[in-house]
């Protein structure tokens, strides 16, 4: 696996390779969720680029860019393990350079839900991405549907500025237990972890009831609502999974989407809810 740490050495060393390219972009802390990504471009590509990069842009003024882990030696070994050929791992000088001007508003799908409660977030997530692309020019990038608006917002920049990339999205990992993946998982204590089990509770009392035939979106949400118990959600919404626009009824493939602080770690989970 070759490291790398600049636009000029990652062109160069990907103009020496050929095939299909993969691209993996990553804030690091790895976990399963970033692993079954990189695994799944393994199988799907000829050269598997991951980037390494804490994007200040896309956290707030009162967020955790400080604190968000870090841990660059574990992340190196287990993306070599996965198979990576090159990590890029640019500073922030790199990404930024002084006269940095350019911020890529993708409106719509990024209002509501997380764009509604971390302004500016999705401006630096598509900012970081469309440069990600522009650098690596990869044929195919991977993303976790954990992050579902951030996969709308990707998607329509794609669509829209006539990116040629493929967009992979791989299903959320959890534990065991039902949490979903996510490396703000860090900032739990053992009791905040327990407390986080309801949105992923909340989450399968929302299938349970679609299932069993509910298709009306507030008895669907109350579902969803009663097994949150006392943690107070930021967001619990029924968007349609197409294009996230605010539904009333469970129809089609239909997302529930829920956030909620715990301790100091903001968690996001959503399901697709399938519907005849
Ligand atoms: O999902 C993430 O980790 C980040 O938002 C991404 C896509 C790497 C952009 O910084």
């Amino acid at each position: 696996m070759k490291l790398v740490r600049t636009v000029a050495d990652l062109r160069a060393d990907l103009a020496e390779r050929s095939g299909r390219v993969g691209l993996v972009p990553t804030m690091g802390y790895l976990h399963e969720g970033h692993l079954s990504l990189l695994r799944r471009a393994r199988e799907e590509c000829d050269v598997v680029v991951m980037s390494l990069f804490v994007n200040p842009r896309q956290f707030g003024p009162n967020e955790d860019f400080e604190a968000y882990p870090r841990d660059e030696e574990r992340d190196t070994r287990l993306a070599r393990e996965a198979g990576v050929d090159v990590l890029f791992a640019p500073s922030i000088e790199e990404v930024y350079p002084d006269g940095f001007s350019t911020t890529i508003h993708v409106a719509g799908v990024s209002e509501g839900l997380c764009g509604a409660h971390r302004p500016g977030h999705f401006d630096g997530v598509a900012t970081i991405v469309c440069k990600l692309f522009n650098m690596a020019r990869p044929d195919v990038a991977y993303f976790g549907q954990k992050d579902a608006q951030q996969v709308a917002v990707i998607r329509r920049l794609v669509r829209d500025l006539d990116i040629p990339v493929e967009i992979a999205v791989c299903p959320t990992v959890r534990e065991p237990d039902g949490l979903a993946m996510s490396s703000r998982n860090a900032y739990l204590s053992p009791e905040e972890r327990q407390r986080a089990l309801a949105l992923s509770r909340a989450l399968r009392a929302a299938e349970e009831v679609v299932a069993s035939g509910e298709r009306d979106g507030e008895a669907v949400l109350a579902a969803a609502r009663a097994a949150l118990g006392d943690l107070e959600p930021e967001y619990l919404e029924l968007r349609s999974a197409d294009d996230l626009s605010p539904v009333e009824r469970v129809n089609g493939s239909t997302l529930l989407a829920v956030a909620a602080k715990v301790g100091r770690a903001r968690l996001i989970d959503n399901v697709v809810l399938e519907a005849e």
